[in-house]
């Protein structure tokens, strides 16, 4: 890519969950485009280290490009907005925040916990409205637009039997995007949400190791296929540039066809 290509050149990107999977690959993404980029990881400071290699090579030889690890559980509001605050102390400023990180536990309704339901809610709803938050109080104060990308699911709107905490957690980010987009439009702020499919992931690790079930999804899936965490990237990419600027309060599917496939057997 040439350097009068980029579409991100002097902002500065926060991507949470990017030591592994869809963040990873967007953190590596927009670090092509130009940004600067905060790695942020809960539990695993080799994955982090290994996306700030790859989102150094990936800004090239002229070291335009920066990146930086952060450690912070995304599903305490105390360490998103020290998250936040620390990504601003170190570039300088923050432009977009893709609120990546996501939890999913499976089990039956009537068996769910209280401790697993809070873990994803928290991670899924509450860390997102509380980063957003964060940004949104240094953009007013510094007077500046700003893009914030939210990783959604398909399951913002297809049931997933046992999954019903994420699938909550989903359907309120669908609501809080929708809510934001409203609220922050008057100050140049965007809000989408980008909803994967199925998508090879460690979050999938289950799936992709259990044939049968791998299978049954791929008939449900137009494309034949499953996703690739690139293919998420890129529209992240756009929807973190100038050339979405007028898009906001939307949802995007990346998912092969799987939402709307439904044909009578
Ligand atoms: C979930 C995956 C699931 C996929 C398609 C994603 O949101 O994280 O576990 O395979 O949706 O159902």
């Amino acid at each position: 890519m040439t350097l009068a290509s980029r579409k991100l050149e002097s902002k500065v990107a926060l991507v949470t969950g990017s030591s592994q999977g869809i963040g990873q690959a967007i953190a590596i993404r927009l670090a092509e485009e130009g940004a600067n980029i905060v790695i942020n990881y809960r539990s695993h400071p080799e994955g982090a280290e290994e996306t700030l290699a790859k989102v150094q090579a990936a800004g090239g030889q002229c070291h335009l490009v920066d990146g930086f690890t952060i450690q912070a559980d995304t599903g305490t509001v105390a360490d998103v907005q020290r998250m936040i605050a620390d990504s601003i102390t170190h570039f300088g400023k923050l432009d977009i925040l893709v609120n990546n990180a996501g939890i999913e536990k499976n089990a039956d309704f009537w068996k769910v916990t209280e401790a697993d339901y809070d873990a994803v809610m928290n991670v899924n709803l509450k860390g997102v409205f509380f980063a957003t938050q964060a940004l949104v109080n240094h953009l007013l104060e510094t007077k500046r637009p700003g893009k914030i990308i939210n990783i959604s699911s398909v399951h913002e709107e297809l049931p997933f039997p046992h999954f019903a905490a994420y699938c909550a957690s989903k359907g309120g980010l669908k609501m809080l995007t929708r809510n934001l987009a409203v609220e922050l439009a008057p100050f140049g702020i965007t809000i989408n949400n980008v909803a994967p499919g199925a998508i090879e992931t460690p979050i999938n690790t289950k799936l992709l190791n259990d044939p049968p079930k791998l299978n049954a999804l791929l008939q449900n899936i137009p494309l034949g296929r499953l996703g690739q965490p690139k293919d998420v990237a890129s529209i992240v990419a756009f929807l973190a540039s100038a050339e979405s600027d007028y898009i906001t309060g939307t949802t995007f599917f990346v998912d092969g066809g799987l939402l709307w496939n439904y044909q009578e057997q």
